[in-house]
C-alpha cells in the first residue's frame, strides 16, 4: 500500500476568500488554541466567542473578539444575536467550535444564524458518542470490540462482587464523561478501587465505569466525514507522553468507518483504541467527536484536519485523504529517557518539535495564560485566568 496520498495538496478553488472569516466558539479549559493555529496557517481572520477571562484571548492569531461574557455558552441566544449581527455588518465565512461543550450551542442554534457552520453531528449523536458507556453500545451495534465493562450510577452503587465475577482485577476505572486522561485509573484490587472512586468523586457526577484491563500500546484513528462517510484520516500508534507515530491501523480504520457509516456522523473526530502486541487483538475505547490534541501533530506532517472541514465548503485547500507516515515528539518526552530512546531507536527527531517550538515562540501568551492559571489555581486555590488547553 503506497503511505500518503497528496490529492488535492495546493489546490486553489475558485472564488476562494484569501483571508476567510471564522468565529470561533471556545468555551473554557478546551483546545481553541490548537485550532487557532491551523486557521492562523489558513491566514483566516478569527473572531472569538469566549468567557471574558479566557487566556485564549491573548493569542496573537485572534482578530478580535465577537462576545466575551461570563456563562456565555448558557446563552446560545445571544451567541446567535451577535452572530447575526455580524454577519450583516460584514458576512462571516464560517462557524466553528473547538469542544462538545461548544459544538452543542452551536448544534442548537444554528438553524436560527444565517453564516455557514464548520460540518458538524448534531446534539443527541455528540452526546452518544462523547458518553464512554453510550459509545460501547454504538460499537456493539456496530460489531466493533471494546473492552468488557460495567456501569456504576453512583459511588454507592459499586457491587464489586458482580465486578469479580464479570471483569476481575486488574481492572480500569474510569469516568464517563471526563477526557484527557482525568480520573482514569488502573487498580489491582478491591481496596484501590473504593479509594480511586472516593479520589475522583468531582469526576463522576454522570457515574463511572470499571472496565477489564486490556494490556497493549494505544493506537487512535483521526477523521473528518461527512454524512457517515470519511474524507480524510489518519492512524497512529501513540508513543512516550503524547509524541505520535503516523502508521498503518487497518482493523482500527474499519471499525472507524463502520461507527461513522452507522451513525452518519459528519465531523471531525479522533477514536482511542489499545493493540495486544502477543495475540493482535484490538479494543476500541472511546471516540471524541470534536478537534482533539493531535490536530498539531497531523498538521505538522501533511494532514489539517480544521482545514479539511474548511476545503468542503470551499474555504480552504484541500488536503491529503489519508496520513500514515510521520513522527511527531511531544515537548514532555524530549525531557525524559522514554523520549531519548525513541529518538535513537524509533526515528523520532526535534524536526517536529522544532516547529512546535517555532509556533509556540509566535504565540507565546495564552499557553503562558495557562501556565500563570494553573499556578494561581494551585497557590490560591481559585481561578483568575480560565485556560484554553487542558484535555
Ligand atoms: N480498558 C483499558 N485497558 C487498558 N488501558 C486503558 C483502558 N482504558 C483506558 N486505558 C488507558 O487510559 C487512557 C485514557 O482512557 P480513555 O478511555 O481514552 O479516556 P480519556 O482519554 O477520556 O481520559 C487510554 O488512552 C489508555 O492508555
Ligand atoms: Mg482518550
Amino acid at each position: 500500500m503506497t503511505t500518503q496520498s497528496v490529492e488535492g495538496v495546493g489546490d486553489r478553488g475558485a472564488g476562494r476568500p484569501s483571508r476567510p472569516k471564522v468565529v470561533l466558539l471556545s468555551p473554557p479549559g478546551d483546545l481553541g488554541q490548537i485550532v487557532l493555529r491551523s486557521l492562523s496557517g489558513l491566514n483566516a481572520r478569527t473572531l472569538l466567542v469566549c468567557e471574558p477571562r479566557s487566556s485564549i484571548r491573548m493569542s496573537a492569531h485572534v482578530s478580535g473578539t465577537l462576545l466575551a461574557a461570563e456563562n456565555v455558552f448558557d446563552n446560545g441566544l445571544a451567541i446567535a444575536q451577535a452572530l447575526e449581527e455580524e454577519h450583516r455588518r460584514d458576512p462571516i465565512d464560517i462557524v466553528l467550535s473547538s469542544s462538545v461543550r461548544g459544538l452543542s450551542v452551536l448544534g442548537r442554534i444554528r438553524n436560527q444564524i444565517s453564516p455557514p457552520v464548520y460540518p458538524m453531528a448534531d446534539e443527541a449523536l455528540l452526546a452518544r458518542l462523547n458518553d464512554k458507556w453510550r459509545f460501547a453500545s454504538v460499537c456493539a451495534e456496530c460489531n466493533v470490540p471494546t473492552p468488557r465493562t460495567l456501569r456504576f450510577a453512583s459511588a454507592s452503587e459499586l457491587d464489586v462482587a458482580a465486578l469479580t465475577r464479570s471483569i476481575g482485577f486488574p481492572c480500569v476505572f474510569k469516568p464517563t464523561n471526563a477526557s484527557g486522561g482525568d480520573g482514569v485509573k488502573v487498580v489491582r484490587n478491591e481496596t484501590e478501587l473504593v479509594k480511586a472512586v472516593a479520589d475522583n468523586a468531582r469526576f463522576v457526577s454522570d457515574g463511572f465505569l470499571v472496565q477489564e484491563f486490556r494490556e497493549g500500546v494505544d493506537v487512535g484513528l483521526s477523521v473528518f466525514a461527512v454524512n457517515g462517510e470519511i474524507r480524510n484520516w489518519s492512524t497512529f500508534q501513540c508513543d512516550g507522553y503524547w509524541s505520535t507515530r503516523f502508521c498503518e491501523v487497518p482493523d482500527l480504520l474499519d471499525a472507524g468507518r463502520r461507527i461513522v457509516s452507522q451513525t452518519k456522523f459528519t465531523g471531525v473526530a479522533n477514536f482511542d483504541a489499545r493493540r495486544n502486541p502477543n495475540n493482535g487483538e484490538l479494543a476500541v475505547l472511546e471516540c471524541n467527536p470534536r478537534f482533539f490534541r493531535r490536530v498539531s501533530a497531523a498538521r505538522i506532517n501533511g494532514l489539517d484536519f480544521v482545514a479539511a472541514g474548511l476545503a468542503s465548503l470551499g474555504l480552504a485547500p484541500r488536503q491529503p485523504s489519508f496520513l500514515t507516515t510521520g513522527r511527531h515528539l511531544s515537548a514532555s518526552d524530549v525531557a525524559s529517557w522514554s523520549g531519548l530512546r525513541m529518538m535513537a531507536r524509533e526515528g523520532y527527531s526535534l524536526a517536529s518539535l522544532g516547529r512546535d517550538f517555532a509556533e509556540f515562540l509566535r504565540d507565546p501568551a495564552p499557553g503562558i495564560g495557562s501556565f500563570a492559571n494553573e499556578w494561581l489555581h494551585l497557590a490560591a486555590d481559585k481561578v483568575r485566568l480560565k485556560p484554553s488547553i487542558s484535555g
